[in-house]
C-alpha cells in the first residue's frame, strides 16, 4: 500500500481532521526536519504530516531544511508527496482563494542546499548524476488531484508555472511583471528545491497551491498578513475536501 505524505504549508501547520497515530522523530544524514514527522488516519487512509514551517510556525522559507524533510518523509515509508503552499496570484484566473495545481516551476531562489548528490556527503565517492526534471511534478498525481476535485465539486485551476522566489519578503510589483514576462502565473517561496529533491529520492511529487493573495501590483493597495490569513482559511477548508475526495478513491 503506497502511503502519502502531506506537507502542510502557511496556514496548515496543524491538519485537524488527522487522527494522530504517533509522532515519529527521524534524524536524517542532512540534519533536523522541521519536526517529527506525524503519522495518522486520514478519512480512512493512512498518511504522514510534516508541516513544513514547523509545528509553531517559525522556519521562514529559506531557512527550511528541504533536504532534511524530503529524507525523513521516505525514511517514514511515503512514496507520495503531496505539498500544499500558499502562493501569489500573477495570471488573472488566480484570485484570492483558489486552489491551483501547477504543471510547471520557474526557480529563482538562491542559497538553498537543493540536492542529495554532492561529493562526500557520507565519506563515498558517487558518480555525478543528473535527474530528468522536464515535467517537475508527478504527473500520476496531479490526475488524482483533478479527478478528486471533480468527484467532490470543488473548484480547482489545472496547470500553471509556479515561479519559486527567495523571501521571505515578498516581490516588488517589478519583479511580478518580471515573472510574468518569464510565463509564471503563481509565486511562492518553497516550491523549490522541495520539488527537485522529491525527484531525486524518485518520490511522486505534487502541490496544491493555495492562492493567498493577488501577487505585488496586481491589486490596488499593499499586501497584508492579516488578508493573507484570512483567504487562507478559506482556501485550507477547500484543501480539506479536496483531502477528503482524494483520498475516498485512492
Ligand atoms: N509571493 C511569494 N510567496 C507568497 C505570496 C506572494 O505574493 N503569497 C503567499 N506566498
Amino acid at each position: 500500500m503506497s502511503i502519502l505524505a502531506i506537507i502542510g504549508g502557511t496556514g496548515l501547520d496543524a491538519l485537524n481532521v488527522l487522527h494522530v497515530d504517533k509522532r515519529e522523530v527521524i534524524n536524517t544524514p542532512f540534519g533536523e526536519p522541521s519536526g517529527p514527522v506525524t503519522r495518522g488516519d486520514l478519512f480512512g487512509q493512512e498518511v504522514l504530516f510534516l508541516p513544513r514551517h514547523g509545528y509553531n510556525h517559525n522556519l521562514p522559507p529559506h531557512q527550511v531544511n528541504y533536504r532534511a524533510n524530503l529524507w525523513a518523509l521516505r525514511e517514514a515509508g511515503a512514496d507520495s508527496i503531496l505539498a500544499v503552499a500558499a502562493v501569489g496570484g500573477i495570471r488573472a484566473d488566480m484570485g484570492p482563494g483558489r486552489l491551483v495545481i501547477p504543471d510547471q516551476i520557474v526557480d529563482y531562489t538562491w542559497g538553498r542546499p537543493s540536492t542529495f548528490f554532492e561529493h562526500n556527503f557520507d565519506g563515498e565517492s558517487k558518480p555525478v548524476t543528473h535527474i530528468d526534471f522536464t515535467e517537475p511534478y508527478c504527473e500520476e498525481l496531479r490526475q488524482c488531484l483533478l479527478k478528486a476535485a471533480f468527484a467532490g465539486n470543488i473548484s480547482i485551476v489545472d496547470g500553471g508555472t509556479y515561479a519559486a522566489t527567495q523571501g521571505p519578503r515578498l516581490e516588488t510589483a517589478a519583479e511580478i511583471e518580471r515573472l510574468e514576462r518569464d510565463g509564471c502565473h503563481l509565486v511562492g517561496m518553497t516550491g523549490m528545491p522541495e520539488a527537485a529533491l522529491a525527484r531525486e529520492l524518485t518520490l511522486c511529487y505534487a502541490c496544491c497551491a493555495v492562492v493567498a493573495n493577488w501577487a505585488a501590483g496586481k491589486s490596488s493597495g499593499i499586501i497584508t498578513m492579516a488578508d493573507i490569513e484570512k483567504n487562507l482559511k478559506s482556501g485550507m477548508k477547500q484543501v480539506s475536501d479536496l483531502l477528503e475526495s482524494l483520498l475516498s478513491f485512492r
